[in-house]
């Protein structure tokens, strides 16, 4: 898979991708991620890539011409599934969303700044508009490293193992069961006998159980949707 993110701060974006997971599936080669500056596809003067708005109001907008610039570039090298707008008017991100994006090939996400950028780019450049919560960031690059990093763990190959990321919580749309690790007990506290007795389809079962019951009680609304 390759990710080209389109960005007015590169640098801010960079870290997540040079830590454990998302560095060793970059090193493994299981997926590329290109930085592209807007600001290098602008031949205004300081390298301007935003505009007061017409109508007048508060905030600056990101004007159409140095995305349409740098997203036509990149469609001109390889054709693309989707053209990713962050925004915290989009659908919001869940599960489902990230385990279709995994199976994309080539996909472009634009970070928005400011009060957004022109309706005309979403109008007739964006194919899907993703909020990772009901809440403002400053900018979408933080938005689209947690988007990348929930679909790159799902890329074959890029957990050691895989099945890990299919018991995942919210797969199946319910929460992941408990889970321990030693010491059996630690100050009086212990671990459920069931987990230490070796059955594994009793264990399983009370897996399946534990999480229809943390679900029930923590987010039914997940049950609600099912
Ligand atoms: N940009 C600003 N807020 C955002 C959000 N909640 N999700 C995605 N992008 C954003």
């Amino acid at each position: 898979m390759r990710i080209d993110i389109i960005t007015v701060l590169p640098e801010l974006l960079k870290s997540p991708f040079e830590a454990s997971i998302l560095k060793r599936s970059i090193e493994k080669g299981l997926v590329e991620v290109h930085f592209h500056n807007l600001r290098d596809y602008t031949d205004k003067s300081y390298n301007q890539i935003d505009d007061y708005q017409f109508g007048g109001g508060a905030g600056m907008v990101m004007m159409i011409e140095p995305i349409d610039k740098c997203i036509s570039k990149l469609k001109g090298e390889r054709t693309y599934d989707d053209v990713i707008y962050m925004t915290p008017d989009g659908s919001t991100l869940n599960q489902k969303m990230a385990n279709t994006l995994s199976l994309s090939k080539n996909i472009i996400i634009l970070c928005g700044h400011y009060k957004g950028v022109d309706q005309r780019v979403r109008d007739t450049l964006i194919t899907k508009e993703i909020s990772i919560g009901d809440y403002v960031l400053s900018g979408g690059e933080l938005g689209a490293a947690v988007l990348c990093d929930t679909i790159i763990r799902l890329i074959p190959g890029v957990l050691n193992n895989e099945t890990s990321a299919l018991t995942d919580t919210f797969q199946d749309n319910l929460l992941a069961p408990p889970v321990y690790t030693r010491p059996a007990e630690y100050k009086g506290l212990k671990v459920p006998e069931i987990l230490l007795n070796g059955n594994f389809p009793k264990i399983e079962k009370w897996r399946e159980d534990q999480a229809y019951e943390r679900t029930k009680q923590l987010r039914p609304d997940l049950l609600d949707n099912d």
